[in-house]
């Protein structure tokens, strides 16, 4: 049945990891963070095959330059990969009898270390799971990890990094932002975004892939974090309430008022420039509890109304904040039984 195929489909692009980062998207990442939070410090990338790996072709080239103690590789080794060897690293670094190996499918651990430019290697007992007793015991004698991980693993991995108290720089979709494991992390501070997205991923048959949604999430300290956007005085009155939470809407960052100091729903895209300094996260208007900014009410029979006239359950109303119309829109709106006026719905971040 189509539905069926459709779902089948779904699930098995929902397990594909193997997108490669590209090394300039790397570099152009981590040549903007102080680097003096390299400085002698044990680097872990632990999705990491050398053989297709740009994270590792990144610290043997730069290794030297972070002044980093020693970077820990180690690869997943889950037999289902398709080999095919792009990169001419191994050619490069005379490691090609390891490419050989690998293509069997065994996991390895490799340490670099820049002082000696000297590459040591080891098999795994294991299939180099980030999560398996070998993989963590080499993350616990770690200092930072920076790595590209599994985008279908992507939770329990920071999680795993969170309980083990690691400094990191990962990348991540964005739309990890908005799932309860992850915002209070946001919310509380303990992690942000980097500088920059990543845009293009190499797959293993060669071809790219593009995506929208992939930036960099750490916790090494970022620039932006320490430095209060400049805003102004606005015509508080022209800012209008939200039906179901107790806020303002600021539709763009630039309009937030310098002269207002109570709660207030931004574009998400405030997370890029956020400095805690001087504002602070009161939660995420997704109706949910865990996020800390809780509706002030709950619509009865929510509608969402298409462009086209269709009607379908709007139960997104529920789960956004939404601000009240005076007229119905051309597009998307949303109506309730007890909801005076049309509605539109918004997620910002208050
Ligand atoms: C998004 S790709 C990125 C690869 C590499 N870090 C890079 O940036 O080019 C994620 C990689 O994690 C590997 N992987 C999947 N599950 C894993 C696991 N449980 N433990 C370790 N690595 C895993 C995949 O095989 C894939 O190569």
């Amino acid at each position: 049945m189509p539905q069926q195929n459709s779902s089948l489909n779904k699930a098995k692009e929902i397990k594909n990891d193997e997108f490669y980062t590209l090394m300039e998207d790397i570099e152009n990442e981590i040549s903007k963070y102080d680097l003096a939070q390299f400085k002698g410090k044990i680097v872990y990338c632990n999705c990491d095959d050398p053989t297709w790996s740009n994270f590792f072709k990144f610290f043997t080239k730069w290794g030297n330059r972070l002044r980093v103690k020693e970077v820990h590789f180690t690869n997943y080794a889950n037999g289902k990969r398709t080999f095919n060897r792009q990169l001419t690293l191994f050619d490069l670094l005379d490691l090609k009898e390891s490419a050989d190996d690998d293509k069997n499918g065994t996991a390895h651990h490799w340490v670099y270390t820049p002082a000696t430019n000297k590459i040591v290697k080891k098999e795994l007992k294991g299939d180099g799971d980030f999560r398996s007793a070998e993989c963590v015991e080499l993350l616990k004698k770690s200092d930072i990890v920076v790595t590209n991980p599994p985008f279908s693993l992507f939770r329990e991995y920071v999680a795993q990094l969170m309980r083990h108290n690691l400094k990191f720089l990962i990348i991540g979709d964005e739309n990890n932002i908005s799932y309860k494991e992850f915002f209070p992390l946001i919310k509380n501070n303990e992690v942000w975004l980097g500088y920059t997205k990543v845009k293009k991923f190499k797959q293993p048959d060669g071809d790219y892939k593009i995506f929208g949604n992939k930036c960099w999430y750490t916790n090494l300290d970022v620039a932006y974090r320490h430095k209060p956007l400049i805003l102004h005085a606005q015509d508080i009155s022209q800012y209008k309430k939200y039906d179901n939470y107790d806020a303002i809407e600021v539709s763009q960052i630039k309009l937030i008022p310098d002269n207002y100091f109570e709660p207030m729903g931004v574009p998400m895209s405030i997370l890029e420039k956020f400095c805690p300094e001087q504002f602070e996260i009161l939660g995420l208007t997704s109706g949910r509890d865990e996020f800390d900014a809780r509706p002030t009410k709950k619509y009865i029979n929510p509608i969402q109304i298409n462009p086209d006239g269709n009607k379908i359950s709007g139960s997104k109303a529920n789960t956004r904040a939404t601000l009240l119309l005076d007229e119905v829109p051309n597009d998307i709106y949303y109506v309730a039984d007890n909801a005076d006026k049309p509605m539109r719905i918004f997620m910002p971040v208050l």
